[in-house]
């Protein structure tokens, strides 16, 4: 995984900052929104936000 790929440009969040948030706790979408704001604008990253937090949750189970 490539920390440094912004996954939400609105808020210019990357994948990195998805997967502290993570790592720090965060076990949703909803969470991880909360936590770095991604989906909080257009909502176009949304998809991506969430597919991306279920492999990090995946992952760490
Ligand atoms: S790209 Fe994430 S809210 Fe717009």
């Amino acid at each position: 995984m490539n920390r440094e790929k912004v996954i939400c440009p609105c808020y210019h969040v990357t994948k990195g900052d998805v997967a502290d948030a993570v790592k720090n706790g965060a076990s949703s979408f909803k969470e991880v929104k909360k936590a770095t704001k991604a989906g909080k604008g257009c909502g176009k990253c949304k998809k991506k936000v969430k597919k991306l937090t279920k492999k990090l949750l995946e992952k760490q189970a």
